[in-house]
C-alpha cells in the first residue's frame, strides 16, 4: 500500500482507528468482568475520539505539499494480519489488541517523523502516546487475567 499525500494517509488513519473502536466494541461484548467492560469500553471511545481529531485535521484542507513526499510509507507494516478467531481466550485477545497498539503507536510516530508542519508532528506524537497508553492498559489488564488463572 502506497501513499503520496497526507490526504491518502489520514484517510487510512481514520479507517484504523475505526475498526479499532469496532474491534473494542467487540471485545467489551466478550468480557465477562466488569472491569474489563469498562477498560474496553474507554478504549472504544478513546478510539471514536482519535478518529475526530484524524478528521479535523482533514477537514482544515491540508497541502499535499505539507508533508514530506512520501513514496512508501510501509504502511503494511502497521496492518495487523491475523483475524480475531471466534475460540480465541480472553487472554489472546488482549494480546491481539495489545500488538494492534503498538502497530498503531509505529504508525503515528512514523506520520510524526515524517511532517513538515509543527502543529501536525505534535499531533501524531500525542495520537502514538495516546496508542502507547491503551497498550499499556491491556497488558496490564492481561498481566491481572494471568495472576488470576495461575
Ligand atoms: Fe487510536
Ligand atoms: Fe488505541
Amino acid at each position: 500500500m502506497k501513499f503520496g499525500n497526507l490526504k491518502d494517509v489520514l484517510a487510512f488513519a481514520i479507517r484504523r482507528e475505526e475498526e479499532a473502536a469496532r474491534t473494542y466494541r467487540k471485545l467489551t461484548t466478550m468480557a465477562k468482568e466488569e472491569s474489563a467492560k469498562k477498560l474496553l469500553s474507554d478504549l472504544e471511545a478513546d478510539e471514536k475520539n482519535h478518529k475526530k481529531i484524524l478528521q479535523g485535521l482533514t477537514k482544515a484542507r491540508i497541502e499535499a505539499a505539507a508533508f514530506k513526499t512520501v513514496k512508501d510509507l510501509m504502511i503494511s507494516d502497521y496492518l495487523v494480519e491475523e483475524p480475531l478467531a471466534p475460540d480465541m481466550n480472553f487472554q489472546d485477545l488482549l494480546i491481539f489488541a495489545a500488538k494492534k497498539e503498538k502497530k498503531a503507536v509505529d504508525l503515528y510516530l512514523d506520520l510524526a517523523k515524517k511532517s513538515t508542519i509543527k502543529e501536525h508532528r505534535t499531533l501524531f506524537e500525542f495520537l502514538a502516546k495516546q496508542e502507547k497508553v491503551h497498550k499499556l492498559r491491556l497488558e496490564l489488564e492481561y498481566e491481572k487475567h494471568v495472576l488470576w488463572e495461575d
